[in-house]
């Protein structure tokens, strides 16, 4: 394998030198850790279309599902939309503990960043498909508060938008049932989720640097990250859930967060445990008639899930890119700031994770130094700005069904 093998020598050259071993404060990284560093890119990360949605890195679906992802119209009362909570300003979430539709709601609003690579979706993995998480907030009484004949019947009637939906899926939205316009409406909205990735960070530039075996590039790194990283995949036990380019394994863990909503003992929330059992009764699910591909490939993993004690109490692992613009931190939003993240794993409450505990945690037990090093790793893990929008500005011009399309139907995943 070239990887291995570039990062053998990568790990030689870069930390034996005897220049850099003299400079007070170097940070050296074995082989192994190398090895691990790189597994963490290249980013971005590549990416093909979703088979279960025929309308998956479509333009004229991402377009529409773009004005329909701002529409309160969508709602019945006309006040919320999904934007109220996912805000592109805070990275696509809200900066509060939780946030309110009509009501509300039980947990932290997480980013909509890089949701093209996720597997599961909603902390809890009520859903397998973004199109089929995309429809949830649209019903749910405490979000949008809406139903099928009300989507339905908003989208037939405004003809900009009955013009897009057919130019997007070839039939008219008055010719579909209400149910078949609601999932065709999630499925745009997923294709213009699917476009939102996050940029390069000083972390990527410094793990493209070490493969391709750039000291000084390599060296603008600063000391405290490097420092950090070296606890994230080593004592810190970090990578073994926060894995890949993603920072994620894609899956479910207990790390100790409180089970209670609100510290009330009669207000439980059992995340993996309910996720399941949801997915499983789902009409949405790829297991389902809305799933767009024949082969029916990604629905196996639906499949072989089923809810058992030990999915009580497990969440989603975060992915951590961007993770300095995404607090409140953890399901419950109950961690306010990075240093209190790193501290609850410093001083991690093992009594607190539930009986199949996870054997992976211990309390770290991180001098202040060391603390303040794994901040500044997850620092690095930031683009170095808020990300950019171009607000409503859309990229379509006004839809007419005859001539021909505006753009090309397809545009290039990067
Ligand atoms: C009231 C605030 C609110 C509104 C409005 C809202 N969301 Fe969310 N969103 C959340 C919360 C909270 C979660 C976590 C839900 C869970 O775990 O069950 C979430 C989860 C998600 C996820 C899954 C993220 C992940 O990591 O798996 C997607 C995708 C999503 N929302 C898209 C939407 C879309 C599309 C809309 C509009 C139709 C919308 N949201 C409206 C708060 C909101
Ligand atoms: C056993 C798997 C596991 C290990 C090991 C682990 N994490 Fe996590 N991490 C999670 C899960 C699960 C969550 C979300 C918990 C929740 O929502 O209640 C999380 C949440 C986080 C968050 C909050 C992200 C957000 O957007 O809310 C950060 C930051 C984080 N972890 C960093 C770390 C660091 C640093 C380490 C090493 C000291 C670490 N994690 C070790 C599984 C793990």
């Amino acid at each position: 394998m070239t990887g291995a093998l570039a990062a053998g020598s990568i790990g030689a050259a870069w930390f034996t030198g005897a220049s850099l071993a003299d400079e007070p404060g170097v940070v050296e990284f074995s082989e192994t850790e190398v090895s691990r560093i790189l597994s963490h890119g290249p980013w971005p990360m590549p990416w093909s279309p979703d088979k279960s949605n025929r309308v998956s890195g479509n333009a004229h679906a991402a377009d529409l599902g773009e004005r329909l992802f701002f529409d309160e119209k969508l709602s019945v009362k006309g006040n919320v939309s999904c934007g109220t909570c996912h805000i592109a300003e805070y990275n696509w979430t809200d900066g509060v503990k939780r946030n309110s539709g009509q009501t509300l709601v039980d947990r932290n609003t997480p980013t909509l960043m890089n949701m093209r690579h996720h597997r599961w979706f909603a902390l809890d993995g009520a859903a397998d498909s973004l199109w089929g998480q995309s429809m949830r907030p649209i019903v749910d009484p405490r979000e949008l508060a809406s139903n099928a004949a009300h989507v339905a019947q908003y989208v037939r009637k405004d003809a900009d938008l009955a013009c897009r939906y057919e130019k997007t899926f070839g039939v008219s939205p008055a010719r579909q049932d209400d149910e078949a316009v609601l999932v065709g409406v999630g499925k745009v909205m997923a294709a213009f989720q699917e476009t939102l990735v996050t940029d390069v960070t000083p972390f990527d530039q410094f793990r493209d640097a070490l493969a391709r075996g750039d000291h000084a590039a390599a060296s603008l790194y600063p000391r405290d990250a490097r420092r950090g990283l070296k606890i994230f995949i080593g004592k810190g036990n970090c990578s073994t859930c926060h894995t890949g380019p993603m920072f994620t394994n894609g899956e479910f863990h207990d790390i100790g967060v409180s089970h209670f909503i609100d510290g009330d003992s009669k207000k439980v929330d059992a995340g993996r445990f309910e996720g399941i059992k949801k997915l499983l009764s789902s009409k949405f699910n790829l297991l389902g008639p809305y799933n767009d591909d024949p082969a029916r490939a990604g629905a196996v993993k639906t499949t072989h899930v089923k809810a058992e004690h030990r999915n009580f109490g497990e969440f989603k692992v975060p992915s951590l890119r961007n993770v300095g613009y995404t607090g409140p931190y953890m399901h419950s939003g109950e961690i306010v700031t990075l240093d209190q993240v790193v501290r609850h794993y410093s001083e991690l409450n093992v009594d607190r994770l539930h009986a199949d505990g996870e054997s992976i945690l211990r309390p770290l037990k991180l001098s202040q130094r060391e603390s303040a090093d794994l901040v500044a790793f997850l620092q690095s893990l930031n683009m170095d700005r808020a990300p950019p929008w171009r607000g409503k500005e859309y990229a379509l011009p006004p839809c007419t069904l005859d001539g021909k399309a505006a753009v090309e139907d397809n545009y290039a995943a990067p």
